[in-house]
């Protein structure tokens, strides 16, 4: 998809999600709702992607990747922030079309934008939109059209009449448009409405008068389009989300026990065979082997790669730790920084101590190495292959443990020192 660029608008501090973070970086499973979108028009290939930012705009650069910032300095409405662009996309002779998103439409999915698109090139319109039918469509701009069915153009909830707010078709808020038609329309719209903001959809209304063809994309998905204007909307996206993360991650061949009580967040990869138990949260990016046994109250954290057959009980929490294949860790563990071997057995109430008060340091648990109920570990450590902790001990930093001894008690010291 050469000859597409994506703008996606970003600028508007999102009021009525009352916060200080810029609406578009609250996270939906652990992920910002901006970076859905930026990724999935990356993988439907359209790699000239542009942000209008403005609210708070150095955060949101700095949160977000494989994008080109635009600032929008007074919000002016979702017109004034695409004509802004307009240097940027006119100076660039192999852009024939822009592809419009706006930046609190998470859910939308790669393939409702492709077929957007493909209808856009294939009947040569100046303009085509995605709408839905709404039983509830209280607060989406209403699509008008004529008694032929033929598009007129589109108007904002607050600028409706009552005969117009009955309309159950709504503007979703995505649009491809052909880059001069849409500069044509955008000089042409006034900010003659309740908001006095320049309108993106008022475009539209350009279009059709000028006898330039507007079409639309319906779709059947509700959920899709959500739009995220509050924290019950960001909480009904986490919802789907979650929902469509879980049926892929089932969908591999992995059991969850309890689907509505397990929290499994973006980028999370799960072999076949592996059983999740309730009341687990594996956030971003966690990786889990084949046949393991997670949960219930689990918490895997980022930076966490697990091997397979792991077991890992209740009230475990581990973070940017490698887990190897066959190892136990069954009850009320802390486990960070760590590098833990095959075959290992963490007892109950193992505690990692990983952080000094400054600095995070390193633990090594080598293959086989058995570590006794209730030990402390404090980092830097490392116990060798096969040796053995044993319950309660506190084993200090530095004060490695080598392959095959046995430590005991606080601080932890040799055993066989004292052994005949
Ligand atoms: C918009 C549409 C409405 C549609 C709905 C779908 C307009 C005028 N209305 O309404 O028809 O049904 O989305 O969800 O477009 N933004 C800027 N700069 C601005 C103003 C807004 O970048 O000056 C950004 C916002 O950050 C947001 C997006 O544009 O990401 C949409 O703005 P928002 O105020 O949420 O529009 P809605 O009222 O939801
Ligand atoms: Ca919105």
């Amino acid at each position: 998809m050469k000859n597409i660029a994506t703008i996606i608008l970003a600028a508007g501090e999102g009021t009525r999600m009352k916060s200080c973070l810029p609406k578009v970086l609250h996270n939906i499973c652990g992920k910002p709702m901006l970076e859905y979108l930026i990724d999935n028009v990356n993988s439907i290939g359209i790699d000239k992607v542009f942000a209008v930012v403005g609210h708070k705009a150095g955060l949101v650069k700095q949160n977000i990747r494989g994008v080109k910032c635009i600032t929008q300095n007074e919000l002016l409405g979702t017109g004034d922030a695409i004509s802004i662009t307009r240097a940027a996309l006119l100076k660039d002779n192999k852009i024939d079309n822009v592809l419009v998103l706006y930046g609190d439409t998470p859910l939308l999915s790669q393939g409702i934008i492709k077929k957007l698109i493909e209808k856009h090139v294939s009947s040569s319109a100046g303009a085509t939109f995605l709408t839905a039918q709404l039983k509830n469509p209280t607060g989406y701009g209403r699509v008008i059209r004529s008694s032929n069915n033929k598009i007129i153009k589109i108007v904002e909830e607050l600028d409706a009449s009552i005969y117009e707010k009955v309309i159950e078709e709504i503007n979703v808020g995505v649009y491809c448009f052909n880059k001069r038609a849409l500069f044509y329309g955008l000089e042409k719209i006034k900010p003659d409405n309740k908001k006095e903001e320049y309108y993106l959809t008022d475009t539209i209304e350009v279009l059709t008068k000028s006898n330039i063809l507007v079409e639309s994309v319906t779709s059947n998905d509700s959920e899709e389009f959500l739009g995220v204007n509050t924290r019950a909307e960001l909480g009904k996206a986490e919802l789907v989300m979650r929902k469509r993360i879980l049926d892929n991650i089932m969908d591999r061949g992995v059991t969850v026990i309890d689907p509505g009580n397990t929290y499994i967040e973006h980028g999370v990869e799960i072999e076949k065979d592996t059983v999740i138990y309730p009341y687990t949260f594996i956030e971003n990016n966690v990786k889990i082997g084949s046949n393991c046994n997670i949960g219930p109250f689990a918490r895997l954290r980022p930076g966490t790669v697990v091997g397979d057959k792991v077991g890992i009980g209740n009230f475990v929490e581990i973070v940017r730790s490698c887990i190897g294949r066959e190892t136990k860790i069954r009850h009320q563990c802390y486990i960070g920084d760590a590098v833990i071997g095959k075959n290992v057995n963490i007892g109950a109430g193992t505690i990692v101590a990983n952080y000094d008060g400054k600095e995070k340091h390193k633990t090594v648990i080598e293959d086989n190495a058995f570590i006794g109920t209730g030990t402390i570990l404090i980092a830097p450590v490392k116990i060798g292959k096969g040796a053995i902790t044993g319950a309660g001990s506190v084993v200090t930093r530095n004060k490695n443990v080598p392959a095959g001894k046995t430590v005991v008690g606080i601080p932890a010291r040799l055993l066989n020192k004292y052994k005949k």
